[in-house]
């Protein structure tokens, strides 16, 4: 089985995904509502946090206190990272993250052995699937099989997201608006076949719901058409 996929999307007015004040609060109180029993992230958003804020390779100071305690189911989703190059080398760091109960990484047969062992080595969870980049369906079908995922959040860039829409996996795109113009360059952006290999694809949505929130936020949710 395919776990329900929700694309979840911070943008500013002019379709920016960087650079722009967005409402962390409310984009992941929003974001709680599929009640995810994973989150998956592309590599290049890891790493891109990481560069923008390094405090997140130093583990938080009492991430003990986020843990429930022993023995009661541990409600907190997955972390998962889509990383078939290796890129991604603070997993102890980011295992120490809280609001997530376990890291997993998936890669491909063209994974560095090296990636795969420096990941055994860290009891880091991988899935391997696709034989040079990751086959999402794949990874999401293994994903629910071996770890019982039925709701996977994605927080990524428009390289993935691509990806994702292009392997038909998408139940959901969520995108909330901020009343900002943030100008700069539009890349990164929220869609971008390009990057992804499929400069062809486009999108068709139905509309679900539209919602103006706290300072004017518009958030507005597209279920994806079967093509
Ligand atoms: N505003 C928001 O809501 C929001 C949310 C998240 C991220 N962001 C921003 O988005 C930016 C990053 O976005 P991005 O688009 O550059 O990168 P990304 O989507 O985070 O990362 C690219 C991902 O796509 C995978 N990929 C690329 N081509 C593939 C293919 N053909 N088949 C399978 N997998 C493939 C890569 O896997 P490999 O590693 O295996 O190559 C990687 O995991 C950052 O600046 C971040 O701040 C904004």
């Amino acid at each position: 089985m395919i776990p329900k996929v929700i694309l979840h999307i911070a943008t500013s007015l002019d379709g920016r995904i960087r650079n722009f004040p967005a409402d962390y609060e409310l984009y992941y109180s929003l974001a709680a509502r599929w009640n995810p029993d994973a989150i998956l992230f592309g590599s290049e958003t890891v790493l891109a946090a990481i560069r923008d804020n390094p405090s997140l390779e130093v583990p938080p100071e009492h991430e003990e206190m986020f843990r429930p305690p022993d023995g009661s189911p541990d409600p907190r989703p997955l972390l998962v990272i889509a990383d078939s190059r290796g890129r991604v080398r603070c997993w102890d760091a980011i295992r120490k993250w809280p609001y997530m109960r376990d890291v997993l990484a998936l890669c491909s047969l063209a994974t560095p052995q090296e990636y795969l062992d420096y990941l055994a080595e860290r009891k880091v969870g991988a899935i391997i699937a696709g034989d040079d980049r990751i086959d999402m369906r794949k990874a999401l079908m293994d994903l629910s099989r071996q770890y019982g995922v039925n709701t996977v959040r994605i927080d990524s860039g428009g390289t993935l997201n691509s990806v994702l829409l292009q392997a038909g996996v998408v139940s959901e795109v969520s995108v909330l608006i901020h009343p900002f113009l943030a100008g700069g360059k539009p890349d990164p952006t929220m869609f971008d076949p390009v990057k992804a290999g499929f400069p062809d694809l486009q999108v068709f949505l139905t509309h679900l719901h539209t919602e103006v929130i706290g300072n004017g936020i518009v958030w507005v949710r597209y279920s994806v058409k079967e093509s």
